[in-house]
């Protein structure tokens, strides 16, 4: 396949793995890139330098594949300066392909410092974003691209709700730098959808998490092939950070909280991150937020990152022909 995403990056195909905190480890980051995607490393599941660019250096020895790394960046939920100085620094120093960055903008923080650090050095900047306002504020800043992130997506879906749909030809309408579609695409179908509505690519975290190189437990795997497409909630503007979850016990409390005007401080114990590991290593899958998109509904089963992107792309090729076949009867 050839797309100015590919060709911008030199991968085979024009899939990406998503930012996923707690998953997006070096054997799964590596597998995807080895498989013809780009795999995805999350900053943010690292404490400092070292521990960070030793994680660089591991996915480096697993594949002499480009690989993207996520830095989400809030400073305003309190992660120090220095933590984000760290990730910035080593992406420069270690040369890796590209960032996807989610929340504030790199090129307004800390005066775009780390922004130069990072073109400087060569490495390829998109700004995940949910509105053709912020795809068009990247554009003018100088990002290389736009992950156009719809409110299907796991994570946190800007709380304009719009739909990848039509947020992917919106960006493309208004926008000359590469966009890629984002939430909502877990199979063939989705990867042709997205290339007609003027995508160079997509991106996808929920269905990576059925495949076998993500270390989960295997109730983590039954449980999103069980469930469907209405299965997930959105929660979180009563706190200003909105997010998308699985439906499970911890997510009704956090409605309930929310519901009665519950602040943070309520919330927390619910949603705190210590709980994830308890989900995804201990497949305790009621003891806090599970973060997936409304794509679980398309989850059928476990596959290989290699069988899934041959399967999808096989899929897409095919699903263009014959949608093309269609203009040619008679
Ligand atoms: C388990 C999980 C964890 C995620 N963690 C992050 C994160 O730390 N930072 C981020 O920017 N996005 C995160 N996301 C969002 C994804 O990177 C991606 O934008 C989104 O999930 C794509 O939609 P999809 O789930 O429909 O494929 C996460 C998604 C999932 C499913």
């Amino acid at each position: 396949m050839k797309t100015r995403l590919t060709e911008m990056l030199g991968i085979k195909y024009p899939i990406i793995c998503g930012g996923m905190m707690r998953l997006a480890y070096p054997p799964l980051c590596a597998a995807i890139s080895n498989a013809g995607g780009l795999g995805n490393l999350t900053a943010a599941m690292y404490q400092d330098k070292s521990e960070f660019t030793t994680a660089i250096r591991e996915v480096k020895q697993l594949t002499d594949k480009p690989f993207i790394v996520n830095v989400t960046l809030l400073p305003s939920i309190g992660v120090p300066p220095e933590r984000y100085k760290a990730y910035f620094e080593a992406i420069a120093e270690e040369g890796v392909a590209a960032l996807e960055l989610s929340g504030t903008p790199l090129h307004r923080y800390e005066g775009g410092v780390y922004f130069e650090l990072l073109k400087k050095a060569g490495v390829r900047i998109f700004h995940k974003v949910g509105s053709v306002r912020h795809g068009k504020s990247a554009q003018k800043a100088g990002y290389d691209g736009v992950f156009a992130a719809g409110v299907e997506e796991g994570g946190h879906p800007l709380n304009e709700n719009v739909a990848t749909t039509v947020l992917t030809p919106r960006m493309v309408e208004e926008l000359d730098i590469p966009v890629i579609t984002t939430g909502g695409i877990a199979n063939g179908l989705g990867l042709a959808a997205a290339l007609c509505l003027g995508a160079e690519g997509v991106m996808m975290a929920t269905r990576f998490i059925n495949t076998h190189e993500c270390r989960v437990h295997q109730k983590v795997h039954e449980e999103l092939i069980k469930r469907q497409e209405n299965e997930t909630t959105l929660y979180g503007n009563s706190i200003g950070l909105q997010g998308r979850a699985l439906l499970n016990e911890s997510i009704y409390k956090v409605l309930e909280i929310e519901a009665k005007g519950g602040g943070l401080e309520e919330i927390i114990p619910h949603i705190a991150g210590a709980l994830g590991d308890e989900i995804w290593q201990e497949g305790n899958l009621n003891t806090g937020l599970i973060a997936v998109g409304q794509t679980i509904g398309l989850v059928h089963d476990v596959l290989s990152c290699q069988e899934l992107l041959d399967q999808m792309v096989k899929e897409a090729e095919a699903a263009l022909s014959r949608s093309l076949g269609m203009f040619q009867a008679e």
